[in-house]
């Protein structure tokens, strides 16, 4: 499905009836990553999973973006719906926009699922890689870019699951490198928000795959900690990728969560 945005168009699956549960995908990649979620929640609750500005069948207006740039294209997405209040899962990337949300938007969530992702800004180190990812999409397409993220994205197991390593490279060849380094961008010039946390106050989960090396279950629990009531689920064998590497895990730990709001 479309939906016709001032600048854009912005594609998404909605699936089921019930409580709202809008899934933001990770970079570089689309709103197929969600496929074992809708599936699971649809019976339950309306899924709906947003193909960011710029990825898979969304388009994007000429320019750089921000994160709070996405954020406001997922409230102006909802306010089309007629979706008051949702639950938010955002997974890396998806997450950092989830912050970016709660700070413009945070009536509008009813809970958060804050997957794999972290609240910190970028390190010096973090953004001179960006730098260097930038010029290596700029110089030579997606496909070096797609086998950067393989060995980030999935723990070594997962690397090792060749259905696995083809569905997410896949997706990473759809992206156009415009995005990606647009992307890259907005993500090193997202704000810190830390300090935001203590400040969260819906139902809040925290997932992390036990093998997730960028944002790892260390970081996820000082996370957890600093969110008032926050709960936290380590997903067992499950790299960055934890939806897809463990999704029966995942879907558990999702589905208790969400029974618990009402
Ligand atoms: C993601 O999975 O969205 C990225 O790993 C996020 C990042 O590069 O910080």
């Amino acid at each position: 499905m479309y939906a016709n945005l001032d600048k854009m168009k912005l594609a998404y699956t909605d699936q089921g009836k019930g409580m709202p549960v809008v899934f933001l995908h990770a970079f570089p990649l689309n709103r197929t990553m969600w496929g074992p979620q809708i599936a699971a929640c649809s019976a339950q609750y309306r899924a709906i999973a947003v193909d960011l500005r710029g990825h898979g069948e969304s388009d994007a207006p000429p320019g750089q973006y921000s994160l709070t740039d996405l954020a406001a294209d997922v409230n102006a997405l909802l306010d089309q719906l007629a979706i008051p209040q949702a639950v938010l899962v955002g997974l890396s990337m998806g997450g950092y926009v989830l912050f970016a949300f709660y700070r413009q938007y945070r009536r509008r969530v009813k809970a958060l699922v804050l997957a794999d992702t972290r609240a910190a800004a970028d390190s010096e180190e973090v953004r001179a890689s960006r730098m260097q990812m930038i010029q290596a999409a700029n110089t030579e397409g997606a496909g070096p870019i797609a086998e950067i993220m393989l060995t980030r994205l999935l723990s070594p197991a997962g690397q090792q699951n060749p259905e696995l390593v083809q569905a997410v490279r896949s997706q990473i060849l759809t992206i156009p490198v415009r995005t990606i380094t647009r992307d890259l961008v907005a993500m090193a010039e997202r704000p810190d928000s830390s300090s935001m946390l203590k400040e969260i106050v819906c139902p809040t989960l925290v997932i992390v795959g036990e093998f997730d090396q960028g944002t790892p279950p260390s970081e996820a629990r000082r996370m957890a900690e600093a969110i008032p009531g926050a709960r936290l689920e380590i997903i067992p064998a499950a790299g960055h990728l934890s939806n897809l590497e463990q999704p029966e895990a995942f879907n558990r730990a999702l589905l208790s969560f969400l029974q618990g709001i009402s």
